[in-house]
């Protein structure tokens, strides 16, 4: 519907801009300006608050303004090595509804591959070459990863898969799959309890009302201390 009012707006005023034409030259359509994007060098924060990002659920990051005594942050979690810390957020019933740290496995981009020099060097200068270029080409080449500018729907994740192409680089294709969870009894929830999962030999607890798009135990089984899906009658004896 928004789509189609905007769709009839554009012809609307392309038409009105060709009936004033009979009458005054053309003008050329303002140019929409390219807003800078919001980040925590141009947010200022209240007293006693400081700017974190965030990753919105829309998957754009966002400034926020935390308390500053505020402890549930990226600076406070330790993730992994293999992992990285994004504050993320999170659906809430109550307010405030700060956002939260999440630990995600680093994404493993492939740098794209460079074709290799045609005129081979001695071993010897091969490292100065690699120095010259360096000198010559300060900016480093960031990997983009192609998955970046991808929008998937709800429930499915951009899957990069290798491609074949006549000169390489051959930057791999994107595409949206269903995300498929890594454990066995688990399933993907747009709104799943990221801080209260059913856990073994606990109680169902009701923590704050927030929740996350995510892999969560199906229903019937719970999270053990291994943090695996297991059925709720294997729980209580495996936690008693
Ligand atoms: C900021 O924190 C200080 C010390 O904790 C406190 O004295 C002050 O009242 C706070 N200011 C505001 C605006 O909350
Ligand atoms: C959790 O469940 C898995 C799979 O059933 C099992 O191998 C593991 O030993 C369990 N861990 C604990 C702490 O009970």
């Amino acid at each position: 519907m928004i789509i189609l009012f905007l769709a009839c707006l554009a012809i609307g005023s392309a038409s009105g801009q060709e009936d004033a034409a009979i009458i005054a030259p053309i003008k050329p359509l303002p140019v929409k300006p390219v807003l800078p994007a919001i980040t925590c060098a141009n947010v200022l924060c209240i007293m006693n608050s400081t700017c974190v990002m965030y990753e919105a659920l829309n998957g754009k990051m966002k400034p926020y303004c935390l308390p500053i005594d505020y402890k549930n942050t990226c600076a406070y979690t330790k993730c992994k090595c293999f992992e990285k810390c994004v504050m993320v957020e999170v659906t809430c019933v109550t307010t405030p509804c700060y956002p939260v740290p999440e630990c995600r496995p680093r994404r493993i981009v492939r740098p794209p591959i460079k074709p290799l020099p045609t005129d081979p060097l001695p071993i010897g200068r091969k490292k100065r070459q690699a120095d010259d270029l360096s000198l010559d080409n300060p900016l480093p080449v960031v990997p983009v990863n192609p998955c970046d500018t991808v929008k998937c729907a709800a429930g499915t994740q951009c899957v990069l898969h290798d491609a074949v192409c006549r000169r390489p680089p051959c930057n791999p294709i994107p595409s949206c799959e269903p995300i498929r969870c890594p454990e066995k009894n688990q399933e993907w929830l747009e709104c799943g309890p990221f801080f209260c999962p059913k856990r073994c030999g606990q109680e169902q607890v009701m923590c704050k009302a927030m929740c996350r798009p995510g892999c969560f135990c199906k229903k019937g089984f719970c999270l053990n201390k291994s943090g695996k899906c297991v059925p709720d009658k294997n729980c209580g004896i495996l936690n008693e």
